[in-house]
């Protein structure tokens, strides 16, 4: 089916996943994963992102993070999503679903309601080995998965897809962009030793990885919905505000109430936190 690129908050530049597949992407915007086409330079790039990031994890990411990703299974290529979901699904019931690359809002809202996580299957080139701006395989899987198989986490995600659809309803995908853009792909988590992150935007990024938690730059108050979901964002620069929580239930159950009267107070009151964008390309 035809299926368009979509590009999500604010970047100069276009996504570039293949979405057109010769017919091969469904109508759900899932894919078969494409294994024959990766290439051994691919695997060598998913083996050397896995290999440095691995090795930055302790005293950054959250325990829970460190505990789960060997669950992935290999680490010197591109693992097979058949083989993750063999201990996924026994994990959490959640499976992993290969996708050309960003979806739109509603058929995105209804893989994770569903509880199916969409993983791009393409790997950046090595030109991008540091940074690239739209989300790849090595992203949504060493980033996004490994706390799929955390079960307070695993039941957020699939709230958030049924919160996703509410909100399209409602009109204030924007709002609930910014919350996921704050907690599952940036969030940190005050844990017994000290700041971790769980967001998978830092957790698959070297940089932001000791940025986040080690630079005095950024400002770190603790989650607030409404705050959060008035705060601007950027796509391709570190971050210069993260939101803390104290433990997933505290998210699970700070997201659980009905969000439709914080979507109106949202409405009337439109002004934005101001957007600085100085490390913006
Ligand atoms: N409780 C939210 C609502 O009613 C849905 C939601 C759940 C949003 C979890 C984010 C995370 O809209
Ligand atoms: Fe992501």
């Amino acid at each position: 089916m035809a299926t368009e690129p979509v590009v999500y908050g604010g970047s100069a530049r276009p996504p570039r996943g293949d979405y057109s597949r010769g017919g091969v992407v469904l109508a759900d915007y899932t894919c078969p994963q494409n294994y024959a086409a990766y290439t051994p330079a691919d695997h060598e790039t998913y083996r050397l992102l896995y290999a440095r990031q691995s090795r930055l994890l302790p005293g950054l990411a959250c325990d829970e993070f460190i505990a789960a990703l060997p669950s992935l299974g290999a680490s010197s290529h591109i693992p097979r999503f058949d083989d993750i979901n063999e201990r996924l699904v026994k994990a959490t019931g959640w499976q992993v679903v290969a996708v050309p690359g960003l979806i739109p809002e509603v058929p995105f809202f209804t893989l994770l309601a569903n509880r199916k996580f969409p993983v791009t299957d393409w790997i950046r080139k090595p030109d991008e080995f540091d940074y690239i701006v739209e989300p790849d395989v090595f992203h949504d899987l060493f980033g996004h998965v490994p706390l799929l198989f955390n079960p307070v986490f695993a039941d957020h995600m699939q709230a958030y897809g049924a919160g996703g659809l509410k909100a399209h309803s409602l009109g204030a995908c924007e709002q609930l962009a910014r919350l996921y853009w704050y907690t599952i792909e940036f969030g940190l988590i005050q844990q017994k030793d000290g700041l971790r992150a769980y967001g998978a935007g830092i957790l698959s990024s070297s940089g932001e990885l000791v940025h986040a938690i080690k630079s005095a730059e950024p400002k770190r108050i603790a989650l607030d919905l409404l705050r959060c979901m008035r705060t601007r964002y950027n796509i391709d620069s570190y971050q210069q505000t993260y939101f803390v929580i104290d433990s997933f239930q505290q998210l699970f159950d700070m997201t659980a109430p009905d969000f439709a009267p914080l979507y109106a107070q949202l409405k009337q009151n439109t002004l934005d936190q101001p957007f600085l964008s100085k490390n913006c390309p």
